[in-house]
């Protein structure tokens, strides 16, 4: 494994990773259309890891360009981020989610097959669980999406478990992550959201930078602790490194393998508005607001399969998810331009 395709390697978690692959001296090309990112992104990933990478504009529809690229380079293996992810624009328009994650999936695995790339790693969600019968989740758990956006990522899984069966020489690890928060130790990289975030951390920081006056806590009436809901937040520097570990998998073979990406524990809203207040020394201003539809009121995985198989597992805690998370959107307010 030398040369790796990175779709959507200028996004946040992709730019994340980009970094460690360099770092470990893999040869990195990034495909991304720059929907959702920008090309300062992959400026910085070069600056960090003081490493080049090839880059490419392309989108993952452009089947012309997706096999000049392949024509360009030869790759061991692909991780696929891009992809759309707001769950609630999925509902509204799931005609543009199903075309971009799963068409845009269908397009890149047939360049694949084509150029005889088998190696994939993909990046799934823990939303492919929908509300779990019990927590911690396992891998072994009920696959119910209660979205569209979590139906593209369980049918591109299928997809690829099924690429698998007509060819066994295809292998894929699916990687489900949990909550993906903070930002690059540095304070240079870190998740810049265009408009409103939908996510807590990414908004409990605008708010404690003060771009936005208070958080809006959907509900403090669940079954947990404080009735407030309850996650299982991963350090996206953690999330990076286990894609290191997925394509070590990889070069053993093994078909298609499911892995959660979490830490085994859960904070409730209120613990980590407590846990931001002490890194970044502000008050944060909320109030109680009705749930969110959709939402559920307890989520966390059960990484025992990630840390046998993968030899991974998440070492970074809440103080330092939050710490770098600040450290980010106060030296970059606005985020990325
Ligand atoms: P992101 O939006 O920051 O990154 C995705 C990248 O893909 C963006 O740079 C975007 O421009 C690009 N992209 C989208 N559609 C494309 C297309 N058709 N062609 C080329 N590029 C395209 O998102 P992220 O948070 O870095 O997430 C990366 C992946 O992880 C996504 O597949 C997402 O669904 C998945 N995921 C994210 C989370 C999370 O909370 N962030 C949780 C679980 C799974
Ligand atoms: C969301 C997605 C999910 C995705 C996951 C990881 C929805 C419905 N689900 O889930 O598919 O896999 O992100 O990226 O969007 N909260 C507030 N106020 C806010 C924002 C959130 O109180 O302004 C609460 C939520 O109710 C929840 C917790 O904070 O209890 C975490 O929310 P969020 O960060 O959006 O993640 P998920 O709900 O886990």
């Amino acid at each position: 494994m030398k040369t790796i395709l990175v779709t959507g390697g200028a996004g946040y978690i992709g730019s994340l990773t980009t970094i460690e692959l360099l770092i470990a001296n893999y040869e990195v090309v990034v495909l991304d259309n720059l929907s959702n990112s920008s090309p300062e992104a992959l400026r910085r990933v070069q600056n960090i890891s003081g490493e080049e990478l090839a880059f490419y504009k392309a989108d993952l529809l452009d089947r012309p360009a997706l096999e000049s690229i392949f024509k360009a380079h030869k790759f061991d293996a692909v991780i696929h981020f891009a992809g759309l992810k707001a769950v609630g624009e999925s509902v509204q328009e799931p005609v543009r989610y199903y075309h971009n994650n799963v068409t845009g999936s269908l397009t890149l695995f047939s360049v694949m097959a084509e150029y005889e790339v088998r190696n994939i790693v993909f990046s799934s969600s823990a939303t492919v669980y929908g509300d779990p019968d019990s927590v911690p989740v396992n891998e072994e758990a009920s696959l119910r999406p209660t979205n569209p956006y979590g139906w593209t990522k369980l049918m591109i899984e299928q997809i690829l478990r099924d690429q698998h069966v007509a060819d066994p020489d295809w292998n894929a690890i699916l990687l489900r992550y949990f909550n993906p928060v903070g930002a690059h130790p540095s304070g240079e990289l870190g998740e810049s959201p265009r408009g409103a975030p939908n996510n807590l951390m990414p908004y409990l920081a605008q708010v404690a930078v003060g771009r936005r006056p208070n958080l809006q806590i959907y509900g403090n009436d669940y079954d947990t602790p404080d009735g407030t809901g309850v996650r299982d937040y991963i350090h996206v520097s953690d999330l990076a490194k286990g894609h290191l570990a997925a394509l070590r998998r990889l070069k053993q073979g093994g078909g298609v393998e499911a892995f959660n990406l979490g830490t085994g524990r859960g904070y409730s809203v209120m613990e980590m508005v407590k846990a931001f207040e002490k890194a970044s020394g502000k008050e944060i201003p909320y109030n109680v607001v009705a749930r969110r539809s959709g939402d559920i009121a307890t989520s966390f995985a059960d990484p025992t399969k990630a840390h046998r198989d993968l030899n991974w597992e998440a070492e970074k805690g809440l103080d330092e998810m939050c710490v770098d998370l600040w450290r980010w959107q106060s030296k970059y307010p606005e985020g990325l331009q």
